[in-house]
């Protein structure tokens, strides 16, 4: 198997990060370098990413998404979802602190100057997705979280001096990761694919 295969394949949300695990700043550059390596809209580019590692603003991102998860986020996530091993893990990265461990977050903006809203996240994504795999090729674990606007998009713009223009979308945590995680678990491919028509089954 191909080494991009095996990377693919293997690829995992990590939410227990080793709080002393180093995270070096090549490292990061190259991940980076990576991610901006991805299509956009129009070749619109329209990503910025602001590397946080001071420890009072990754606590204070940490804090927000406990506050977030306390108030109902929990409950709504735990409402439509019958997966515990999965409940439990969201609820260690949210609720006890496991997102905090992480050395390093990379929190990608969408700037709606270079970019419609309505086609920013389709646009930021796929570098979100080469930065995570880029993560995983250098060995961090690393997990996305969305939905920074939950907690308050303006307390995320004063605390990361962002403009009016650039619109926090993911913060993605790196660092190294407390345990090898298992395998993926996903549905088969050729089980959510029709031919020519949806319903006639591959
Ligand atoms: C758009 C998006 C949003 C996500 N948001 C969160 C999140 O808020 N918190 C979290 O712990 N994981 C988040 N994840 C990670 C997913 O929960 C994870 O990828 C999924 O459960 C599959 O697990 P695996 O990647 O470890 O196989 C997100 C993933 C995506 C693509």
């Amino acid at each position: 198997m191909s080494e991009f295969r095996t990377l693919v394949l293997s690829q995992r949300a990590c939410r227990r990060f080793d709080p002393n695990g180093k995270v070096h700043e090549s490292d990061i550059e190259q991940m980076l370098q990576l991610a901006v390596h991805a299509p956009s809209a129009e070749n619109t580019q329209p990503w910025s990413f602001v590397v946080v590692r001071d420890e009072e603003s990754r606590k204070l991102l940490a804090d927000w998404w406990t506050e977030t998860w306390n108030a109902g986020g929990g409950d709504f996530v735990k409402q439509s979802l019958d997966d515990q091993v999965l409940i439990d893990d969201l609820e260690f990265g949210f609720a006890r602190g496991g997102f905090a461990a992480a050395p390093v977050v990379i929190v990608v903006c969408a700037d709606t100057a270079r970019v419609a809203e309505i086609y920013a996240p389709s646009s930021i994504y796929p570098a979100v997705q080469n930065l995570l795999l880029a993560a995983a090729d250098l060995g961090y674990g690393s997990c996305l979280t969305t939905g920074l606007t939950t907690f308050g998009i303006e307390r995320v713009r004063e605390l990361l001096a962002l403009p009016d223009t650039l619109l926090p979308m993911a913060a993605v945590y790196v660092g190294q990761s407390l345990k090898k995680l298992s395998p993926p678990r996903r549905r088969p491919a050729l089980e959510v694919t029709y031919r020519e028509k949806f319903g006639n089954a591959w």
